[in-house]
This record gives structure tokens, C-alpha cells and sequence, in this order.
């Protein structure tokens, strides 16, 4: 049995715990990420302790000079962490103690529950910004993409058959509009994330008077008025981790698109499609077959995403059933999360900087859209022009695809007398339709892959997302 004594166990225990229980409740091997967080906030409760009397300038000072000190070797990497101290929160604070006497007045009117809840939130808030910031840059890849390649056309596809034409930017716009929901899903997220705990204690606030908007405000949990966002009840402040659930539940969708966009991927760079290349760099060989080019890295962002929906029933199964208010089971709320933060923010980085590797192959592109039959919706639109219902049009045009199939003889090629035998409608004139550019311009309504449309969103898009990067900087 060991002899430690950690300091959470101070006063009423006598002995130690053993190795193997240390080994078990320790946090610190994962939450020693939050040390830059703990030192804020714990700077910010000592300014508004020694702002109500609790501490003395000169113990500020301290506290002060204790805490940077202490920030500067774990940056250096000098400063040890101990499992006897159990998570971040206590090492520090017995370092500072050890360094600063006055370190002891540190805790007043403050747990760790509401600490923990505290640097949690701090440590999201940043993430989100910078995962935003890659976002957005993924964004940007594809829209560039999309305006490189802005006259290739491929077949849109519904079931994996050939639907109807598409032009390859509408594709890849398909996904900018994705993750600019991902985008609006974090930002509200953030709003949740940004209140204030500090103030609610172990469960029950304090009996001492803090200044809970004083320390909001240093920390910057506030308003766009710069009125500081508090938790309004000390229960739910320590046990709430509806924050990190929000946040892991718009990754996992993140992780859903990433993981159809993957497949896209690896399917267009199959023989079978041939219609992209991806970078060497973001491809592997096969150890045995000589020919092989793998592409690795879009079918790991596809994998990925096991873990990720993963982490995310983890912590709803960790939270269900918990009585109020903190329990132990609530340390198990950060590998999950640092999990899928690191995961989302590696895989965006990843596909924003293969896209602009991917070459686009337009003879395949063109073999594939060439395909007349990606038109027969447009020649039923065109009997409906005519006149004829569209039901009645759908099985016209279906008893000239049979026509074709069974001739062997393309849908364009079909004779006059074979048009004729089918529909009096169906004049040489219909022909038309097959027109590929021309059907292209015929999509006009917004939301639509014909050209001016697709010209115009790809536009829209480079404007808006150069503003932002803009309003960033
Ligand atoms: N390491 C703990 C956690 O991550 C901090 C809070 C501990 N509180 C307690 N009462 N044991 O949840």
C-alpha cells in the first residue's frame, strides 16, 4: 500500500490510496490539456477574491506570479505531474501552494465541480473557434475546386444510377452547403457553451459572497453587450454536460459528411469512374500489388467516423440515469470529447489540403455525361412543352428507352419512323433535348445545376467566404 495522501483526501482520511486505485482515478494523463484554461480561470477567481477582501494585494500578487511561473514550465515542459494529485485542477493548485503560500486561499468559495465545468467550457470555446476557422478553410478548397473544373459535367446520380446531368461544382457546392450547416450548428453550440459556472461551488454556491459577473467578465463570458452570461443554478451548473453532448452531436454530423464526401471520393478515383486523381501524398501503394494507389486518407476521414458517433453514445450512455449532481462517472465526459475535437479538426485539415491535389480526369468526366439516356427526363419535359401530361409523357419516353435497349440503338439515334411509332409528338425536332449545353442552360431556377446557376453560386460563394476570412483576421 502507498503512503500518499492526496489532497483531496486531507483531514478526515487516514491512509492512502493504493497504486492500482490511483491508476484508476487519475485524470491528469488526458486533462492536463486544460492547464492553460485552469491558470485563467483560477487568475480571474483570485482578481475578484482579492476585489471582495478575501485576499490581499500582495497575496494576488503571489498567486499571480505562482500561476505564471507555473504556466511557463509546463509550456517548457519542466513541470511534473503527479497522479497522486489526480487531475489537472489539483496539481496546479498544490504547485502554486507549494511555490506561494497564499496559494492556499486560492480555493475559496470554488470546487473543483465548478472548476472542472469551468475549464471544460473555456477549452470548447476555443475549439470551436478554431475548428470554425478549418471549416471554413475546407469550404474555400472546395469552392476552389468547383470554379477549376467549372465547365466539367458528370452524371448526377440517385440509387448509384445515372440520373441526370450535373455539373461537377454543383457536386462539390453540395458540400460547402453542408459544412456551412455544420458552421451554424457549432456557432449556437457556442452559445450554450459561453456561460459562466464559477460561483456554484461543489453543488451549492457559497456562503462567502463572490463576484460571479466579475470573474465572467475577465474570462469572456459575455453578451454582444458585454453583459456577463452566468449559470443560473448551481446543480445544473456542475453536473450540466449538455454542452459537450451539443458540441460531439454536431460533430458526429460533420463526421456524416465528411464520410459521404469520402466516399465520393474514393469512388470517382476507382478504375471503374476514373474521374479524379487524388495527390500521391494522400495516397499509399500496396505492399504486394505493384499497381495500387490507395486512396488512404479518404477512406480513414470515412472510418473516422465510427469513433466519432462513437464518442458521442458514450457520453449520453455516461449522463443517463446520473442522480443530481456531480458524480465521478462525469470525468469519463473528456476523452470522448478531446477525442472527437482532435479526429474532426485532423480529418477537415486533411481534406482541405488533399482537394487541391485532386486533378479532374474531363475526358471520363465526358465519356460518363455523354450517356444520352441522362436526358430523358428533359425529352418528357419537352412533351410536356406539347401539351401531353407528364405521366402519360414518363411512359412514352420509357417505351423509347425499351426501344433503344432492344435495338441496341441510342435513345438519340432512334430513326424518325422509329420516334413516330411511339408519339405523334416526338418530331424530328425533340432531338433537341439531347443537346447537352443546351440542356445545361435550361436549368435556371435557383438551386439548379445549370450553368449561370452554378456560375453564380460558385461567385456567391468565393464573395461570402473572402468576407469572412476577411472579418477574421
Ligand atoms: N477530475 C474531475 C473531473 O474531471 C474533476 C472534478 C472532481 N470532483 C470531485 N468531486 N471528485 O470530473
Amino acid at each position: 500500500m502507498s503512503k500518499r495522501k492526496p489532497v483531496s483526501r486531507s483531514g478526515r482520511f487516514s491512509g492512502g490510496p493504493g497504486d492500482d486505485v490511483v491508476a484508476y482515478t487519475e485524470s491528469i494523463s488526458f486533462d492536463q490539456r486544460l492547464w492553460r484554461h485552469d491558470i485563467q480561470g483560477s487568475i480571474a477567481h483570485a482578481t475578484m477574491l482579492q476585489s471582495i477582501g478575501v485576499l490581499t494585494k500582495k497575496e494576488l500578487t503571489a498567486i499571480k506570479r505562482g500561476l505564471s511561473a507555473i504556466a511557463k514550465d509546463i509550456e517548457t515542459g519542466v513541470f511534473e505531474w503527479n497522479p497522486d494529485y489526480e487531475d489537472v485542477h489539483m496539481n496546479i493548485e498544490a504547485e502554486l501552494t507549494k511555490r506561494e503560500p497564499a496559494g492556499a486561499k486560492l480555493h475559496t468559495a470554488r470546487s473543483r465541480n465548478d472548476q472542472v465545468a469551468l475549464d471544460t467550457r473555456m477549452w470548447l470555446r476555443d475549439e470551436i473557434v478554431d475548428t470554425i476557422a478549418e471549416l471554413r478553410l475546407l469550404q474555400s478548397a472546395l469552392v476552389n475546386s468547383a470554379a477549376d473544373n467549372a465547365s466539367v459535367l458528370v452524371p448526377g446520380y440517385t440509387h448509384l444510377q445515372r440520373g441526370q446531368p450535373v455539373y461537377f461544382a454543383h457536386h462539390l457546392l453540395a458540400y460547402v452547403e453542408m459544412v456551412d450547416r455544420d458552421i451554424s450548428r457549432l456557432q449556437d453550440c457556442f452559445e450554450r457553451v459561453n456561460i459562466c459556472p464559477l460561483g456554484s461551488g461543489a453543488l451549492a454556491g457559497s456562503t462567502i459572497e463572490i463576484d460571479r459577473g466579475l470573474v465572467a467578465r475577465q474570462l469572456g463570458f459575455v453578451d454582444a453587450k458585454g453583459k456577463p452570461r452566468i449559470t443560473q443554478n448551481s446543480m445544473d451548473a456542475v453536473s450540466d454536460r449538455d454542452y459537450i453532448v451539443e458540441f460531439c452531436a454536431a460533430a458526429a454530423l460533420i463526421a456524416a459528411h465528411y464520410s459521404r464526401l469520402s466516399e465520393d471520393l474514393i469512388l470517382w478515383s476507382s478504375a471503374e469512374f476514373n474521374f479524379v486523381r487524388l495527390g500521391d501524398a494522400y495516397t499509399t501503394g500496396s505492399s504486394l500489388m505493384p499497381q495500387k494507389k490507395n486512396p488512404d486518407i479518404a477512406e480513414l476521414a470515412r472510418g473516422k467516423t465510427g469513433r466519432i458517433y462513437g464518442n458521442l453514445t458514450c457520453l449520453l450512455t455516461t449522463i443517463k440515469g446520473l442522480p443530481m449532481t456531480y458524480n465521478r462517472d462525469l470525468q469519463e465526459d473528456k476523452e470522448p470529447l478531446f477525442d472527437t475535437a482532435d479526429t474532426i479538426r485532423a480529418t477537415t485539415r486533411l481534406l482541405a489540403s488533399m482537394l487541391p491535389t485532386m486533378t479532374v480526369n474531363p475526358e471520363a468526366c465526358a465519356n460518363a455525361v455523354g450517356d444520352p439516356l441522362l436526358l430523358a427526363t428533359d425529352l418528357a419535359d419537352y412533351l410536356v412543352n406539347q401539351g401531353m401530361p407528364f405521366r402519360e409523357a414518363h411512359d412514352v419516353v420509357g417505351s423509347l428507352v425499351a426501344l433503344s435497349e432492344k435495338s441496341g440503338v441510342a435513345i438519340n439515334q432512334l430513326s424518325d419512323s422509329e420516334l413516330q411509332s411511339v408519339s405523334k409528338l416526338l418530331t424530328p425536332a425533340a432531338r433537341s433535348v439531347f443537346d447537352l449545353k443546351r440542356a445545361m442552360k435550361k436549368r435556371k431556377m435557383v438551386g439548379s445545376p445549370g450553368s449561370t446557376q452554378v456560375s453564380k453560386q460558385v461567385g456567391r460563394w468565393r464573395k461570402a467566404l473572402q468576407s469572412l476570412t476577411e472579418a477574421s483576421r
